[in-house]
């Protein structure tokens, strides 16, 4: 910690109320970057990804993967570019925030001070450098419950505090208004559309009247992971084009099934992208870079598998109704459905029967994640539910 970045990086952090103890964390973190272990564990650990020694052959429903991997053009311009990898290539990186930013109609530049898009491995880092950016002892982080968790896992890491909003009763969406009176003072307002557990949506309108409502210097993110399963969901890149203070977090780990592969973007002003910077330097790997902008120039793709995801819930959805069975109805490639005894006891028998269900949320402990596999992995999944459920 020793250049002109990093004493203005010190100043900022105690400034914004962090005790020189948290400051220490902070600062061993800034050095030692990816190593540290928020940064492996708390996305990774909360979706249950690290089973060893999952049988071949089991059904592994319980990460929010895409069981079709990354696209034929992604495999073939992956493939291609292995042979150079003796090359950082950055032109690469450059090249996939130009395609989206052309095809998402946000100015692109190669200069760091006007750029609207920066690329990531992934969403996770963004999301994680927004946390240490705009967190802080009195500025806390805010999401909904249930909801994904990774963002205030980062928050716990550098104390700073983390407010959890029930959705809203019903219509499970964010209760924007609730998050606004808990968090009078949040740094930063996370909201996932879809959400991640429930697949369901907030409207544009509500995430509109945060932005509109929140405290000043706050943030709000609006992490897009899942938005391509749904025609139904308004993106809030247009609230970045009008230069609000928002962050729109996008992922291949999804739908374009290049979870492993790593690539994401976070699209926001300039100079919120800067406050996310000084906190990490990321290189990207070729491999995802290229794989990643093969997918975007893919004609289709997203519509076609925006139709197999919808078709295998959709199925899924009418085979657990005629049972009876609760579940909420979603808008992504996860869902939550009612078990009626402890989540955990029930991904336990179901992963006797070789399937892999996802997790539970403590504010919901008598239901499960359950990811949209393939056709043949719904099958398997009914089987196996209906002999662990008793329908
Ligand atoms: C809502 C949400 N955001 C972000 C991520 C992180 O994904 P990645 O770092 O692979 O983009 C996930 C992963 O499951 C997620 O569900």
């Amino acid at each position: 910690m020793g250049t002109v970045v990093e004493a203005a990086q010190k100043a900022d952090l105690l400034r914004r109320g962090f005790s020189r103890r948290q400051f220490g964390r902070i600062a061993s973190l800034l050095s030692a970057g990816a190593a540290l272990p928020f940064y492996n564990e708390s996305a990774l650990a909360h979706q249950i990804s690290k089973i060893y020694n999952m049988p071949p052959d089991a059904v592994r429903i319980n990460s929010n993967e895409n069981p079709l991997g990354p696209c034929a053009e992604a495999a073939d311009a992956i493939h291609s570019v292995v042979k150079n990898g003796g090359r950082y290539m950055f032109e690469q990186t450059d090249l996939l925030a130009q395609t989206m930013a052309e095809q998402e109609n946000i100015p692109f530049s190669r200069k760091p001070e006007e750029r609207y898009i920066d690329i990531y491995a992934g969403s996770t880092a963004a999301l994680h450098q927004a946390v240490i950016a705009f967190c802080s002892k009195d500025r806390p982080f805010v999401k909904a419950d249930p909801g994904y968790e990774a963002g205030e896992n980062a928050a716990g890491f550098i104390g700073a505090g983390a407010v959890d909003v029930p959705l809203r009763n019903g219509t499970w969406d964010h209760n924007v208004r609730k998050m606004l009176e808990m968090a009078p003072n949040a740094g930063l307002f996370y909201i996932c559309n879809p959400n991640n557990p429930t697949g369901t949506l907030t409207s544009h309108a509500d995430i509109e009247y945060l932005v509109a409502n929140k405290p000043a210097g706050s943030v709000v993110m609006v992490d897009e992971a899942y938005i391509h399963f749904t025609s139904k969901a308004e993106r809030c890149t247009d609230l970045v084009r009008a230069n609000k203070d928002v962050i729109v977090l996008r992922t291949f780990s999804k739908l374009y099934g290049m979870a492993g592969l790593r690539a994401g973007a976070a699209i926001a002003r300039p100079d919120l992208l800067q406050k996310l910077r000084t906190i990490s330097i990321n290189f990207m790997p070729i491999t995802g870079m290229v794989g990643a902008t093969a997918s975007l120039k893919a004609s289709n793709l997203v519509a076609e598998r925006r139709k197999i995801n919808s078709d295998n819930r959709e199925d899924t959805f009418n085979w657990l109704t005629a049972r009876n069975v609760e579940f909420i109805p979603s808008e992504s490639n996860c869902f939550m459905v009612k078990v009626k005894r402890p989540g955990k006891e029930f991904f336990a028998d179901m992963a006797k029967q070789n399937v892999f269900i996802g997790r539970t949320w403590p504010i919901w402990p008598t239901w499960v994640r359950v990811t949209v596999g393939t056709r043949d992995e719904m099958a398997k999944f009914k089987d196996a539910f209906a002999k662990c459920y008793g329908v």
